[in-house]
């Protein structure tokens, strides 16, 4: 049976747990040849820096070949191909896709009409699950624990994919979450609503200080999603409305982490990078295991066959 990477909903705490022992293994020995012989496809209908290139790694260092675009303006789709004609092409040509798309729903349609599996590399404002797997990795590298956490979201909370599937990943791990933003990017209603149903507790703030962070677990701060304002007006009156600077974090916890999915634009300065708090390049690191993981997940290798992998390179 075919097995997708596409909506975070869904996953169980055992699978995360599961999925976080499988990163650990792919960060003791990255390169190993378990996917050898495969083709990847990476699809990117909108930019990416990380994404794209962390999961390009992940298949070479795990010995597949990738192909793929970068930029859909080189692609039939400008002659009129549909999403639907693109990947079941795609699919002629690969063991797994990858793809990014900036329409909501897109990587669960493509996974209902490929016949190999998908890995939703991000679908609009709506989910970013190999980024939560990265982050809820990070987590649990940097805190010991995923239990109990104080988890401050900042930002774009409205458009912002990321601390979308954060959420919702979170809830087998009773956190309190604090929602951090102006009333223009507060989170979603049906985030609010998912939280209640699932008893997540939150909180919602609109000030962003030294004391508003002071006991923070985690500090996961997001961009301003520009390419999602149908008004550029409102973006630049919300664009630069947090700002983390060095001297905010006189009061954070000894093992507070600032996370970030990165890109950056203005919302964190360039001096909280060497501070011991900062971990977000980390962060961008981890990806990589993170992703090797997802691509076993999805082409049925299994945490027994990682651990006893004989391919280690
Ligand atoms: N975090 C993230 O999705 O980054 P990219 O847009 O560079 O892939």
């Amino acid at each position: 049976e075919k097995h997708n990477f596409v909506t975070i909903a869904d996953i169980t705490k055992e699978k995360i747990l599961y999925m976080i022992d499988m990163a650990h293994e792919f960060e003791k020995h990255p390169n190993r040849e378990l996917l050898k012989g495969k083709v990847v496809a990476t699809l990117f209908f909108e930019p990416s820096t990380r994404t794209r290139l962390s999961f390009e790694t992940a298949a070479n260092r795990l010995g597949a070949r990738v192909i793929g675009f970068a930029d859909p303006k080189v692609t039939s789709g400008t002659k009129g191909e549909t999403l639907k004609d693109t990947i079941m092409m795609v699919a002629n040509y690969a063991d797994v896709i990858v793809m990014r798309h900036y329409i909501e729903g897109a990587a669960q349609y493509a996974s209902e009409v490929s016949p190999v599996p998908i890995v939703n590399a991000g679908d609009g404002a709506h989910q970013h699950p190999s980024q939560c797997m990265l982050d809820l990795y990070s987590i649990y590298k940097t805190q010991g624990t995923l239990e109990g956490l104080n988890i401050y979201l900042v930002g774009d909370l409205k458009y912002g994919r990321t601390v979308h599937s954060l959420i919702m990943a979170m809830r087998h791990f009773s956190p309190t979450f604090h929602f951090v933003a102006p009333k223009e990017l507060a989170m979603p209603a049906e985030y609010k609503l998912y939280c209640k149903e699932h008893g997540i507790k939150y909180e919602e703030h609109t000030e962003f200080t030294e004391d508003t962070i002071a006991d923070a677990d985690i500090l996961y701060m997001t961009r301003v999603q520009k390419e999602r304002f149908s008004d550029l007006m409102e973006y630049e009156r919300v664009k630069n409305v947090y700002i983390l600077r060095n001297d905010m974090l006189a009061k954070a916890k000894p093992n507070m982490k600032i996370l970030h999915p990165l890109p950056r634009v203005n919302e964190i300065n360039y001096d909280v990078d060497s501070n011991p708090h900062a971990y977000y390049i980390q962060q961008a690191g981890n990806g990589l295991y993170a992703r090797e993981a997802i691509f076993c997940d999805v082409l049925g290798i299994s945490l027994d066959e990682v651990k006893n992998d004989k391919t280690i390179i």
